[in-house]
C-alpha cells in the first residue's frame, strides 16, 4: 500500500496501490471555461492546470480537461467496461485496474483540444505546446511513447500528471516517474 498519499510526486502504478477508501481531501472543480462536464483536481493541481490552460489561450489554443479524479468505485466500472470491449490483456495496456489509477490522486488530467476527442490530442496544435511546456506548470507525459515497459501502459499522449517541482528534472531527463522515484 502506498503511504505518501498526500505528496506531489505518489507513485501509483500496478505495483502501488491506493485503497478503496483514499480520496483526496483538498479536491477543487476545474473552471468550466477549461473542463468538460464536472471535474475535479487537487488544488494546487487544478490552480497549475488552469494557468496552463489560459497561457495557452495566449497562443490562440485551446486544452480542456476531460477526465480528472476518479473514485475507486469509478475507475472499477471503466476498467470492467474495457476488458469486455477489448478484453483482458489489452484492457490491462490502456486501463487500470482500481486502486491503481492515478486519477484517484486527484493529481491526474487526461487533455484534449475542443474540437478532437481526447485520443487523437497528439494530432493537434494544442498537444506540442502542451508536450514542450507542460513541466514549467509541474505536469509531466505520464506514459510516453516506448516506455510500455516500465509504466505498464501504452502511450497516452492525453494523460497528464502533477508532480508540482520536480516536473523540470523529469522533462530535462526523459525520465518516467518510475524512473525518477527508482534514482
Ligand atoms: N489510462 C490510465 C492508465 C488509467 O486508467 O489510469
Ligand atoms: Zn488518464
Amino acid at each position: 500500500m502506498n503511504n505518501n498519499l498526500e505528496k506531489y510526486d505518489i507513485l501509483v502504478n500496478k505495483t502501488n496501490k491506493l485503497s478503496f477508501s483514499y480520496k483526496p481531501n483538498d479536491l477543487i472543480k476545474i473552471c468550466e471555461k477549461y473542463s468538460k462536464c464536472e471535474q475535479y483536481l487537487r488544488k494546487k493541481a487544478k490552480e497549475s492546470f488552469e494557468k496552463m490552460a489560459h497561457d495557452i489561450e495566449a497562443n490562440n489554443m485551446k486544452i480542456i480537461a476531460v477526465s480528472t479524479y476518479r473514485s475507486y468505485t469509478y475507475q472499477d466500472k471503466l476498467f470492467k467496461k474495457y476488458v469486455q470491449e477489448k478484453g483482458f490483456k489489452y484492457a490491462r495496456l490502456c486501463s487500470a485496474k482500481a486502486g491503481c489509477s492515478e486519477h484517484q490522486t486527484g493529481l491526474a488530467v487526461d487533455i484534449a483540444n475542443n474540437n478532437l476527442d481526447y485520443d487523437n490530442f497528439d494530432k493537434t496544435k494544442e498537444f506540442l505546446w502542451v508536450k514542450e511546456n507542460c513541466w514549467k506548470y509541474g505536469f509531466i507525459m505520464r506514459y510516453p511513447k516506448g516506455k510500455t515497459d516500465i509504466t505498464g501502459y501504452k502511450y497516452e499522449p492525453w494523460h497528464y500528471r502533477y508532480v508540482g517541482n520536480i516536473a523540470k528534472k523529469i522533462y530535462d531527463n526523459n525520465l518516467t516517474l518510475e524512473e525518477y522515484k527508482i534514482n
